[in-house]
């Protein structure tokens, strides 16, 4: 290997020198051997010049320590030696191979006193400082002995693991610096937890206080984060019988990074600007990463009204506590577990796995296997997917409490074990009858799966050799096969139609495994972009995966054929509630309240939080689903640029989104200076968001005929913003969720402000609604406008579902 040769070179060299201590220049050589030695402000420099060990010592401090730093950036030092026994003068130290071959620094000052020694197990014959910050002792015969990597103090590097060495027992792991001048080892630790699925947890003072999560094949379960920055590093992690180790790499030509345990225990991913050290990366993030803040089967929610819940199922163990927003007591199940079929498993969405400290991992069993060997068992509590990658595969089961869960972007499914009579908290009781007719569907059903798989699998093979597109298509997000759709819609078959808009007609569909879907036909005359762009497109809005987004499952492109399969929604959309008389009473205010949430933390998503950042365009209550449990869910974003072309100079250009007449304060969802000026911007979707949040409250359409903007505005204006509410919700409010009603109804007014810049971020939106921020007094919305000249200026067509096309067409040329 190179480093072995170049040392061989090295040894060569100082034959023909044969000095004892290196003298000149401070910055000497980047290797050490048994004839030289280093002392007072002597460097050793690596090769390229990226890092110098030597003495250093901390400001205004007169206490001397053996050490390796970036040179750009002398204050940061990532590897000290001689962390807690400092020498009181640079002069004194001298670093040496010793003659029983261990790296040494020895002190002048009292006689050569060994103070600090690499205690390396196999004589080492040189030392040599590579450009990756790494310091490394080698024998004779070039075989590595030791290793600063193996010995991190509260800095990682590319390249170095942190983990443990499950043969030998070695931990790498950091643990912070007393202070920003002292070195020595402070009260936090950052170690990776081997029992259950690892994962990298800090300590304080002895007591666990955050968790990464375990490794889900693609990054830790509590860092959706880390995905945002693999441009620059890429990371790895190992689980063999050998060891469990996570390294990251700087990729080639990105900036040097590091990973820090600073001195207030939280861990910091840092980029070397060339001038500054950014930070990238930190967690603990909020209040819900410090461990165990909700208590056992509690759930932690950092942007929600209140920060702790419990699971489905389960009561605070200490209401009066919990009442005083003492959550750590947690909460207990309120139905005792019946085992031997009187269980079902509720689906907690979009959380960080809870700690798998006690739990039984098996990374080839299948999602499925792992449900039936947790249902079987009665002391199973709960199970997930191990490896999320492929649709999730893996099984991770817990035996006990569950500890630690939150809710995260990106986050995993957590099934867990329920009595039946929580499970269905709509319907009473189960039957026998029922259990016994659900067995026997169920075994039909795995019957038809299995033959179904093998068909598939027939199908898919056969494919694997015609279909050219494949070769695109190694994304992510999968493609299906129109004759798979077909089948699924029963031919696009028109009872299948589940809704119809601007972009084309969506159908429910099941597949062969039973899955239920939602497939988006968009309308052929539409699709302009090439095929390539739509793939890229297609690829990124299904990486966008959120707790409140519909998730993408993948698409479909056959000649001139574009479709979207997206996950099935029970509930359908949110204006099949809002505005029917007899279903609205059902949307009680808490749910109101949970749903003006979801889609604000999804749009929030959209906006700034994901890799890639989006504006919606056309968020309306059409285009909001509710799951099973009416969890709000946004559809359609990102289409609208599915059908933007690439290239095409034409000045008519459509705008997207929904627009209804009279013109005034923008009515519809559209914002005026996107109806007047097609300006797209974020604050287009704050707009849509303020119209929506209106609507939700009141259960009345912004529509022709009557204006719901200019109706809010009025009773604010009068202080009887109150008689906005809905009447089938008002009288069923407490005082508090009337004060809430009050917030929200000026934080939708504040939305609908004419002029983008007034109105708020969505981040900001989500803690004024949780009173977590002083509210403004919005002011008036804007001013109504004829609607005549509006509509001929630009040439309005209306099509059936209300949606309006507004063609401009070269406007200022006429
Ligand atoms: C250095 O230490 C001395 C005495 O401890 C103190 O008087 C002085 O202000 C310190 N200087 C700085 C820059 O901290
Ligand atoms: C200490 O070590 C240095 C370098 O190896 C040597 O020159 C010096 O004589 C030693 N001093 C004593 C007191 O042994
Ligand atoms: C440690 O990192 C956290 C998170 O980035 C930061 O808020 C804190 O100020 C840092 N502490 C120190 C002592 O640098
Ligand atoms: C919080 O509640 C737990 C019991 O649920 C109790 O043991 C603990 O002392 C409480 N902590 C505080 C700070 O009140
Ligand atoms: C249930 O799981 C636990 C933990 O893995 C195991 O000890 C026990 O034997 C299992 N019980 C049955 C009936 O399989």
């Amino acid at each position: 290997m190179r480093p072995s040769q170049s040392m061989s070179r090295h040894r060569l060299l100082l034959a023909f020198l044969s000095v004892q201590l290196l003298t000149a220049s401070a910055v000497a050589d980047s290797t050490l051997t048994q004839r030289t030695a280093i002392g007072g402000d002597q460097r050793l420099a690596s090769p390229g010049g990226v890092f110098q060990l030597g003495l250093f010592s901390l400001a205004n401090s007169t206490r001397w320590f053996l050490g390796i730093w970036l040179a750009a950036s002398p204050g940061a030092v990532v590897w000290v030696a001689n962390r807690d026994r400092p020498l009181h003068a640079s002069s004194s130290g001298i670093v040496a191979l010793s003659g029983r071959g261990d790296l040494v620094l020895l002190d002048a000052a009292s006689g050569n006193e060994t103070i600090w020694s690499s205690s390396s197990s196999l004589a080492a014959v040189v030392a040599q400082l590579r450009d990756d910050g790494n310091l490394m002792l080698a024998d004779a015969a070039g075989v590595t002995v030791w290793q600063s990597f193996d010995h991190p103090t509260n800095t990682f590097l590319s390249g170095s693991r942190a983990g443990q060495d499950l043969r030998t027992g070695a931990v790498w792991s950091a643990s912070s610096w007393r202070s920003a001048d002292d070195p020595s080892p402070g009260d936090f630790r950052y170690v990776m937890d081997t029992r259950g699925s690892p994962e990298l947890h800090v300590w304080w003072n002895g007591r666990k206080r955050y968790r990464t999560g375990p490794w889900n094949g693609l990054r830790f379960s509590g860092c959706p984060d880390m995905t945002t920055f693999e441009d620059l590093v890429e990371f790895r992690f190992t689980h063999t019988a050998d060891e469990v180790s996570f390294v990251y790499r700087d990729r080639v030509g990105s900036p040097v990074s590091r990973l820090v345990l600073n001195e207030s225990g939280a861990m910091q991913r840092m980029v070397w600007d060339g001038a500054l050290w950014r930070v990238f990366w930190s967690g603990p993030r909020d209040q819900c990463d410090i461990y165990g803040a909700c208590g056992p089967f509690g759930v932690c929610n950092a942007v929600g009204a209140v920060m702790c819940g419990c699971i489905r199922g389960f009561l605070p163990s200490s209401p009066a506590e919990w009442r005083m927003r003492n959550a750590s007591g947690g909460c207990a199940r309120s139905t005792a577990l019946q085992c031997g079929g009187g269980d079902g498993f509720y689906t907690l969405r979009g959380v960080k796995l809870p700690e798998t400290h006690g739990s039984s991992v098996d990374a080839g069993a299948s999602l499925a296997e792992c449900g039936r060997r947790c249902s079987s068992n009665c002391s199973c509590t709960a199970y997930a997917a191990s490896d999320i990658r492929g649709g999730g595969t893996g099984c991770i089961q817990w035996f006990g409490e569950l500890m630690d869960t939150r809710f995260v972007d990106d986050g995993q499914d957590l099934f867990i074990r329920l009595a039946m009579s929580d499970l269905h908290l709509e319907t009473t009781k189960t039957s026998k009858l029922v259990v016994i007719i659900a067995v026997v569907i169920t075994s039909f059903a795995l019957l038809l799966l299995s033959l179904g798989l093998m068909i598939w699998r027939k199908i898919w093979l056969r494919s694997k050799q015609v279909t050219k597109f494949d070769d695109i298509v190694r994304g992510e997000c999968p493609t299906y096969h129109l004759e798979t759709l077909r089948a699924a819609t029963d031919g696009f078959c028109t009872k299948n139609e589940i809704g119809r808009g601007g972009f084309g007609i969506v159908y429910k569909g099941q597949m062969e495994n039973g899955q239920e879907v939602a497939v988006k036909k968009l309308s052929a005359g539409n699709s302009v972009q090439g095929l390539k762009e739509f793939k890229n497109e297609v690829d990124l809005i299904a990486k966008l995966q959120h707790r409140n987004l519909v998730r993408l499952l993948g698409c479909c492109i056959h000649c001139s054929e574009r479709i979207l399969v997206y996950e099935y929604m029970s509930n359908k959309s949110l204006d099949t509630f809002i505005f029917d008389p007899s279903r609205r009473v059902d949307l009680i205010w808490r749910t109101r309240m949970d749903i003006i949430f979801g889609v604000a933390r999804g749009l929030l998503y959209l906006h700034q939080d994901s890799r890639h950042t989006m504006i919606h365009r056309d968020l309306k209550a059409a285009n909001v689903l509710l799951d099973r449990e009416m969890v709000a869910k946004i559809s359609d974003f990102g289409i609208a640029k599915l059908f933007s072309s690439i290239g095409d100079h034409q000045v008519t250009e459509r705008i997207v989104g929904t627009f209804m007449m009279p013109m005034c304060g923008g009515s519809g969802y559209m914002s005026p200076e996107y109806a007047m000026d097609g300006m797209v911007s974020f604050m287009q979707d704050v707009y849509s968001f303020g119209v929506l949040l209106l609507e939700i409250i009141s259960g009345r359409r912004n529509q022709r005929g009557f204006n719901l903007i200019a109706h809010a505005w009025m009773l604010f204006e009068e202080n009887k913003s109150l008689e906005l509410l809905d009447p089938a919700v008002r009288d069923g409010c407490s005082l508090a969720e009337l004060e809430q009603a009050a917030t929200c109804i000026q934080v939708g007014l504040l939305c609908v402000q004419e002029s983008p810049s007034q109105r708020p971020q969505m981040a900001a939106v989500i803690p004024m609604m949780s009173h977590q921020q002083a509210l403004e007094r919005p002011l008036r919305p804007v001013v109504c406008m004829p609607v005549s000249t509006l509509a001929d200026l630009l040439n309005v067509q209306e099509d059936t579902s209300g949606n309006v096309e507004l063609t401009i067409t070269n406007l200022e040329g006429r």
